[in-house]
């Protein structure tokens, strides 16, 4: 076994890795056989969907900026490679960590191939089937280059395996992003306080004291169009009547409504829009949320852990699991579905679910074992190799 620190290399980029990443660095950094570099490629940089998460999550400061910024899927991706390369080459990490499925997740995946430096990835085996999805294609290429494929639900080693990746290299360790939301929930920022902070003249934090429901929308497919955007606001709109509703909006869909001039929609609404949150505000509010409605792959998974009612707008998940044995619900993104499955929430109650397998605060100690292994067995597989030229060159 080396007695050198291994050093592994995790790669974050956007607001879902971070929530990801939190727990696994703080599994690596118990044990003292490794050494860790934190680089953040910057594709999300605004300090609503960055910093504030490293404070929440007790990340480490990233070791590494690159700085990507926005720019298209192949933009960003591409950045990232071209600047990645250079640090991975300069100092050659032992394995490269990656988590989610997002552009960073797909370029630092490259690079590492390219460099033949081993790679993990932590979420691996998640198919939604749709490849006008950019995380699908993430997904995908991701999980072909991996060394080490980590899955949260047996339907993702199912998946795997169909593609023809061999099971040796696939271990179901469970969700990361559980491990986060279990060891930050006594930390969650009480939904009251939250709510008479995004809205002082507490025209609608009042009734929301009443009960309330958390929406989150950034998908492509549902935010990019304008016309289709309307719709799901409208839609909110008509839901608030019945319940207030809270809604931290990501950039993206912010663009949009500015550019479109959709922001009308929701005027006069019981919905209350607010910048993106930070981590301890969100989980606060999903955890006290009457239901929730997202496009969000994370907030599937949340929900799910916590028991709360969720409808996602969206026709297809890659989470199985959430529907199988979770508080999810598969809607879709017509408004008017939207809507009946609101009504239904507030007349009958909504999803309850269980606990997936494994989602038990575990997942990073799980990977840090793996990762262990596989770098010890490396070691002792190539030992033998270097002492039989080593005696070769003598005789
Ligand atoms: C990305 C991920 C998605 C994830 C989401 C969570 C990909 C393909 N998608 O989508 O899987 O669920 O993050 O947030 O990687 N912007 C800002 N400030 C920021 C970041 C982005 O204003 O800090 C703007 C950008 O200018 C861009 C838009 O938001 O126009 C979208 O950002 P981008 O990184 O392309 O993807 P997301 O939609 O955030």
């Amino acid at each position: 076994m080396s007695s050198q620190p291994r050093l592994i290399d995790c790669i974050v980029g956007a607001r879902p890795n971070f929530v990801k990443i939190a727990p696994i660095m703080k599994a690596l950094a118990l044990r003292n056989n490794f050494s860790t570099r934190l680089i953040h490629t910057g594709q999300h940089y605004d300090v609503a969907m960055n910093e504030v998460f490293f404070a929440d999550l007790r990340i480490p400061k990233p070791d590494l900026n690159l700085e990507v910024g926005s720019g298209t899927s192949t933009a960003q991706t591409a950045q990232v490679m071209l600047k990645l390369e250079p640090v991975m080459a300069s100092r050659r990490p032992d394995l490269l960590l990656v988590v989610g499925d997002v552009n960073s997740t797909l370029a630092a995946a490259l690079v590492a191939a390219k460099l033949g430096v081993p790679l993990a990835h932590v979420e691996a085996g998640l198919r939604s089937n749709d490849l006008t999805m950019p995380e699908e294609i993430n997904r995908i290429v991701t999980d072909r280059l991996s060394n080490l494929l980590f899955t949260t639900e047996r339907a993702g080693n199912e998946n795997l395996i169909e593609e023809g990746v061999s099971p040796e290299k696939i271990f179901f360790v469970g969700n990361v992003m559980i491990d986060s939301m279990l060891a930050s929930l006594e930390r969650a920022e009480p939904a009251g306080g939250t709510l008479s902070e995004l809205d002082p003249s507490n025209a609608i934090a009042a009734d929301a004291a009443n009960g309330f429901a958390f929406v989150t929308l950034h998908r492509p497919s549902n935010v990019d169009d304008p016309e289709k955007l309307a719709g799901l606001l409208k839609a909110l709109s008509a839901i608030s009547r019945d319940i207030p509703l809270v809604f931290p909006m990501h950039p993206r869909t912010k663009a949009v409504i500015q550019n479109a001039e959709l922001g009308g929609l929701l005027q006069d609404s019981r919905v209350l829009v607010s910048p993106p949150l930070s981590y301890l505000r969100a989980l606060g509010l999903m955890r006290e949320a009457k239901f929730v409605i997202t496009d969000s792959g994370g907030v599937q998974e949340e929900t799910t852990a916590l028991g709360v009612p969720c409808l996602t707008a969206r026709e297809n998940t890659e989470r199985p699991i959430t529907i199988d044995e979770g508080s999810n619900t598969l809607i879709g993104a017509c408004p008017d579905a939207i809507i009946a499955a609101a009504n239904d929430i507030l007349c009958n109650g909504g999803k309850g679910g269980r606990i997936p397998a494994l989602w038990d605060g575990k997942a990073s100690e799980r990977i840090a074992d793996r990762i262990e292994a596989y770098l010890d067995a490396r070691v002792a597989t190539s030992r033998p190799l270097k002492e039989f030229s080593a005696a070769g060159n003598e005789a």
